[in-house]
């Protein structure tokens, strides 16, 4: 039987194995922009070819968490965190071989693979392992760790950047983490919830006995038991009355996620700040390491809040915040006339990322592995991470051309009217779910409603 410190030890060591999967998310993210310099220089590649690098990830990302939705009620989601890693490494050991454009393309597929499975699994397999009052620090570790990531990718992009055919290790690089973690979950126990969803009762036990305090362990088996006994796991229950409003939830806030306009920010930072009147490419490039910077920073931050003032206070202030931050970065552009209007764009960019990092980016990750049933959790999760790819994917694929042919103003208008759509979303429709634990969560208050 575990002490407090010995079971919240195990429980923090198993999140941070699990989340190196967030950790590779992000550094296959941000690494793409830097890399993508060189390589179509490299292979002379065509302007829809170069696209279709980027977008072939997302793609492969989006189908990938929709067969992890239904492997993982089948055999685990340990199991499928240690192929994604797999995954990771093939993907980046082709990526740094690849002599081609096809090549690249299998790469990006391999790693799209990895990186749908485990932004589906990972996610899943913290909540479920971790107890009540910490499971929304711990889950949102692995948002941390995708932040950590974009972070260290820009870096690796900058010190590559004049490196012969450095490009390659930027891509190789990845096989480190992919290999600690393949390695790591190998050691670690599969999620209570899984085992007795399989019924292996005596297995179930043993972790709660290492991630439980003693006092709580048998409350929480009964718990589960309970809870599972009420579901059936088959497909239909999907579309049960009492499911569905839970799914419809968590997809909408994904889609939010994405169509208020993060990743035009994370992926094509360096050509709003040019557009916003930076000229000097240094100076872009560094203001794009300070959007990194201040996303790890407020990820941090926000670890403990979560569980102290709660899902919903957090999300309010982090739409609310990203819809104001999104209207100035629209004056900087509407008023370009202005002296100090690029220096207002940047700090309205930092603020936005700054506001997301501490609700929007981590909540709909965290939400689905809570509100959704046990026996069906993996596939209605993935539900919502397959609409977080796909948002992603479209938003990717206008961008460019929408700020190109429409200009910055208007670009940030739509998305500062669509962040207020989300704002209103926020209030009317996101549950508080913090220190219920999951059974609690579905037996009682969500279902009843
Ligand atoms: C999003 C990613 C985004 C990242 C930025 C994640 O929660 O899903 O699309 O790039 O946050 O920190």
């Amino acid at each position: 039987m575990a002490t407090r410190t010995q079971s919240s030890h195990f429980v923090i060591i198993l999140s941070i194995f699990a989340a190196l999967g967030g950790l590779l998310f992000g550094y296959d993210t941000g690494i793409i922009s830097g890399a993508l310099l060189f390589i179509k220089k490299d292979f002379a590649l065509a302007t829809n070819a170069e696209e279709f690098v980027v977008s072939s990830l997302l793609l492969a990302a989006a189908v990938s968490a929709l067969i992890t939705g239904v492997l993982t009620d089948l055999i685990g989601r340990r199991f499928l965190i240690i192929v994604s890693s797999f995954l990771f490494c093939v993907g980046a050991l082709i990526l740094g071989l690849a002599d081609g454009y096809n090549w690249l393309i299998v790469g990006r597929l391999f790693v799209g693979f990895a990186v749908g499975m485990s932004s589906t699994a990972v996610p899943l397999y913290i909540s479920e392992s971790a107890p009540a009052n910490h499971r929304g620090m711990l889950v949102t570790l692995n948002q941390l760790f995708i932040t950590i990531g974009i972070l260290l990718a820009y870096c690796v992009n900058l010190g590559f950047a004049n490196v012969f055919e450095g490009w390659r290790w930027m891509f190789a690089l990845a096989i480190i983490p992919g290999l600690i973690q393949c390695i790591g979950m190998i050691f670690l126990p599969d999620s209570p919830r899984f085992l007795l969803s399989k019924g292996r009762e005596k297995e179930a036990l043993a972790v709660l006995n290492k991630t439980r305090i003693r006092s709580h362990v048998e409350a929480d088996l009964k718990r589960i038991k309970k809870n599972l006994r009420q579901q059936s796991g088959a497909w239909s229950e999907l579309f049960q009355k009492k499911v569905v409003p839970a799914l419809t939830i968590t997809i909408i806030l994904q889609a939010f996620q994405q169509i208020t306009g993060i990743n035009t920010v994370i992926y094509y930072a360096p050509e709003i700040f040019q557009q916003a009147g930076f000229k000097s490419t240094t100076a872009a490039i560094l203001a794009t390491m300070g959007v990194g910077a201040v996303n790890v920073i407020m990820t941090f931050v926000s670890l403990p809040l979560l569980d102290r003032w709660g899902r919903r206070p957090l999300l309010m202030t982090s739409v609310g915040g990203m819809a104001v931050s999104l209207f100035v970065i629209m004056s900087a552009f509407f008023l370009p006339q202005l002296e100090f209007a690029p220096y207002m764009a940047m700090v309205a960019v930092m603020g936005f990322v700054g506001f997301f990092a501490i609700g929007l980016g981590s909540i709909p990750w965290l939400l689905p592995s809570e509100i959704l049933p046990t026996k069906i959790r993996g596939r209605a999760a993935s539900l919502s991470v397959l609409m977080n790819w796909a948002a992603n994917f479209l938003v990717a694929s206008v961008f460019l051309s929408l700020i190109r042919t429409v200009g910055g103003g208007l670009t940030f208008a739509i998305f500062g009217f669509i962040t207020l759509i989300a704002l209103g979303f926020t209030y009317a429709a996101i549950p508080e779910t913090k220190n219920k634990t999951l059974e609690d969560l579905k037996i009682g208050w969500f279902y009843k409603g």
